[in-house]
């Protein structure tokens, strides 16, 4: 009798662990986890992709669960802290080119989900390779300062003024899936500009420019349908047929484009709410 409910009770414990890996994977979808830690046709989350930025040439760590050389031996608690706090497990801040600022409004159930998933792959053995940035960003510890100006901990609240879809949308957008990261302007110490949210910026990832996603009709989307945007996500395709380029074709084909529609949708209800800004 015993054996069989202590049985019973295993199965269940993994049917959730199961479930808990499985939303980890949508939800590395929606975070876009795998473009910024995986170098072209590398192996998923080793590491070691370049990013460049007005501030040096930063590369990705490993978060594969490699005892050595990923984040294996990471508790929960320390996954946590990196996601949501923007602290390495020593304490030290990361640098904002890890969207921890967008992050840190990660649900915590959310967080706990995508380490499982991460927890579920094959450990990938690659060291970790050091950023290559100039004094004084080279410098950690001023990340520091940087955190007191700029940093907002989340996690995010809703918005009991506007429904559930646009609730939805705005975690979407502003947490997981960082659209500001890329589509906000920032200041020349690399912060995004709060008062510009979403309203393009000339100095994109890899020095591209990035379109501005408010509804303003002349400089931004404010043209574009629900569908319009749904489409794009989705597909990479714009509404006059044009495929998009760069860093957005890899944000769709990595991630946005597993999203189900529901989520595709309430990200455009929350963009379409947003208020025009002008800005080209
Ligand atoms: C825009 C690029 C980018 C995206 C998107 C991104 N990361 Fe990272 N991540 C980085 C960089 C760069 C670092 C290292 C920052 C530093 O050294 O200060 C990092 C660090 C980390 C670390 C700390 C690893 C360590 O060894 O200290 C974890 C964990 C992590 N990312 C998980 C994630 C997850 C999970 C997602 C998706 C939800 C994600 N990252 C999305 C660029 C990115
Ligand atoms: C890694 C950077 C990055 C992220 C993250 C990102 N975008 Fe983009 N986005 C771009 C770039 C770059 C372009 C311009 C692509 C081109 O030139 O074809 C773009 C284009 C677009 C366009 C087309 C606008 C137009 O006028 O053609 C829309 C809509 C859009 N993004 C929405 C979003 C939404 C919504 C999110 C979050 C769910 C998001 N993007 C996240 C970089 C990004």
């Amino acid at each position: 009798m015993w054996r069989v409910l202590a049985l019973w009770l295993a199965c269940i414990g993994q049917a959730v662990a199961q479930d808990a890996v499985q939303r980890g994977e949508y939800l590395v979808h929606a975070g876009g986890c795998v473009s910024c830690h995986t170098v072209p046709n590398g192996t998923p989350f080793a590491g070691g992709r370049a990013l460049a930025t007005p501030f040096g040439t930063f590369y990705s760590p490993n978060i594969t669960p490699d005892m050595e050389t990923g984040i294996g031996r990471w508790t929960d608690a320390q996954f946590l802290q990196a996601l949501r706090q923007g602290r390495r497990p020593d304490g030290a801040s990361y640098y904002p080119v890890f969207p921890y600022p967008s992050f840190t409004n990660i649900s915590e159930a959310d967080a706990l989900a995508i380490k499982a998933y991460l927890f579920s792959l094959p450990p990938v053995q690659q060291a970790n390779r050091a950023h290559d940035v100039g004094f004084p960003f080279s410098w950690r510890f001023l990340q520091t300062g940087w955190r007191l100006l700029f940093f907002r901990e989340g996690p995010f609240s809703a918005d009991p003024s506007h429904n559930a879809t646009y609730n939805r949308g705005a975690y979407l957008v502003t947490a997981l899936a960082h659209c500001s990261e890329c589509h906000t302007p920032r200041n020349m110490l690399g912060a995004v500009k709060p008062s510009l949210a979403l309203a393009g910026t000339r100095d994109g990832p890899d020095g591209q420019p990035v379109p501005n996603i408010t509804p303003d009709r002349a400089t931004g989307i404010g043209d574009w349908d629900t569908s319009d945007i749904v489409a794009l996500l989705k597909t990479g395709r714009t509404p006059e047929q044009g495929a998009v380029k760069g860093a957005m074709r890899e944000a769709v084909r990595d991630g946005l484009k597993f999203l189900t529609d529901a989520d595709l949708q309430a990200i455009a209800t929350y963009l379409q709410a947003q208020k025009p800004v002008a800005a080209r």
